[in-house]
């Protein structure tokens, strides 16, 4: 950090080039493209993949709203699947079943990706999702803001997988709170030429990058050859990185503790649902969402936070379903209740404090927060 701030690059240059080569090799992608943020490299595979109007892309109403955003930044038309009910991940069943409809009944949509989310950092049903794409010709971008370092069948999330046609590109968030930080930050991943097209429309639609043009071996001259966008990482972003990359099994190594504590406390409780892991997924544990069950508790999601919050335990809600915001709802006429399973979840979920600075005491903290908040009348029956 402090030698890039001594060096002559401050924005795009050297640090990035490492912090992209390490990290396509660190999650075992064939190439990678650094970028502002993970909506922006959710942008950009939308444009890569040439979407724009007329297409659609299926994707969940279980995420933050950017992945949804981008779609409609492109002119193309979100179509939303319900979510499966263990891990709150696009239902690949219900996506088969909305692709069969939209191939009979509406002539003028062309679903032309699939966009799962890898939600809380557990992986989607890659291996029916990818079947899907196969079947119905989509290209695939992967949500995996949260999903770092998780593995899906061994595997890290960016690894082609083999049986795939390899038109898969995989986006991470280095959001402040995400498993690895840049501040801000993201990364696209997936096959080199699809990264290099993706690098020209992040950085102004210029045929040459700014590190090419200014470095020894560049020259002045670059061409625009698409209006693009400006998406680039600065080197001061990427040293973080590059430092968080070192640190990242350890910081998963810590969460998963945290996780096993809270697991083992919550799971005894009637009034509480704790999160799956799937024999064949490695979470990553970005976040750790419990579900009230509410036959057994007396207090509403929405008053069990304040009780939290009462007891200086800071919440949240990952996430407000896309269909209940008012611009989409306006927009597409959505119901709640379109989405039952998103809908019903979205109303009793709640995700406590999970990062790896949290000490033993403040886990603890969590725990005995949650323990005086079922002890008491309201709160239901302690008995599993
Ligand atoms: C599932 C999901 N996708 C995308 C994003 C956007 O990430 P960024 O803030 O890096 O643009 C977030 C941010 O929290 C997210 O939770």
């Amino acid at each position: 950090m402090a030698d890039t701030l001594r060096s002559d690059w401050l924005t795009t240059g050297p640090k990035v080039k490492q912090f992209e080569r390490e990290f396509a090799a660190y999650v075992g992608a064939p190439a990678s493209l650094a970028v502002s943020s993970c909506t922006s490299a959710l942008h950009l595979a939308l444009l890569t993949f040439g979407v724009g109007p007329g297409d659609a892309v299926l994707t969940t109403p279980m995420t933050f709203c950017s992945g949804v955003n981008v779609i409609e930044h492109v002119g193309a038309r979100p179509i939303l699947v319900d979510v499966e009910p263990d891990t709150l991940n696009i239902d690949a069943a219900r996506a088969e079943e909305a692709l069969k409809k939209l191939s009979k009944e509406r002539e003028g949509v062309r679903v032309k990706v699939l966009l799962p989310v890898h939600l809380y950092g557990h992986a989607c049903d890659m291996e029916a999702l990818l079947k899907l794409a196969e079947e119905y010709g989509l290209e695939v971008i992967e949500d995996a803001a949260h999903a770092l370092p998780a593995k899906y069948k061994g595997r890290m999330i960016g690894t082609p997988i083999e049986t795939s046609k390899g038109r898969v590109l995989s986006c991470y968030s280095f959001y402040a709170i995400k498993n690895l930080t840049t501040g801000e930050g993201g990364m696209l991943a997936g096959p080199p030429e699809l990264v290099e097209d993706a690098r020209i429309w992040g950085l102004h639609g210029m045929s040459r990058d700014a590190w090419k043009r200014y470095g020894a071996e560049g020259s002045w001259h670059y061409e625009v050859i698409r209006a693009g966008f400006k998406y680039n990482m600065m080197d001061l972003q990427a040293a973080i990185g590059l430092h968080q990359l070192k640190k990242l099994r350890g910081f998963h190594a810590r969460r998963r503790e945290i996780v096993r504590r809270y697991n083992e406390a919550f799971s005894p409780l009637a009034q509480f649902q704790t999160p799956v892991e799937r024999p064949e997924v490695e979470h990553a544990w970005h976040l750790y969402v419990l579900r009230l069950n509410p036959d057994c508790f007396q207090l509403s999601r929405n008053q069990f936070i304040e009780e939290l919050r009462a007891r200086n335990i800071g919440t949240s809600v990952h996430f407000i379903p896309i269909h209940v915001h008012p611009y989409y709802r306006d927009k597409y006429a959505y119901k709640p209740e379109d989405f039952p399973v998103a809908y019903r979840e979205y109303q009793r979920i709640v995700s406590l404090p999970l990062s790896p600075r949290m000490t033993d005491a403040d886990v603890t903290d969590v725990i005995e927060a949650v323990y005086d908040i079922v002890a008491r009348p309201h709160g239901g029956s302690r008995a599993a």
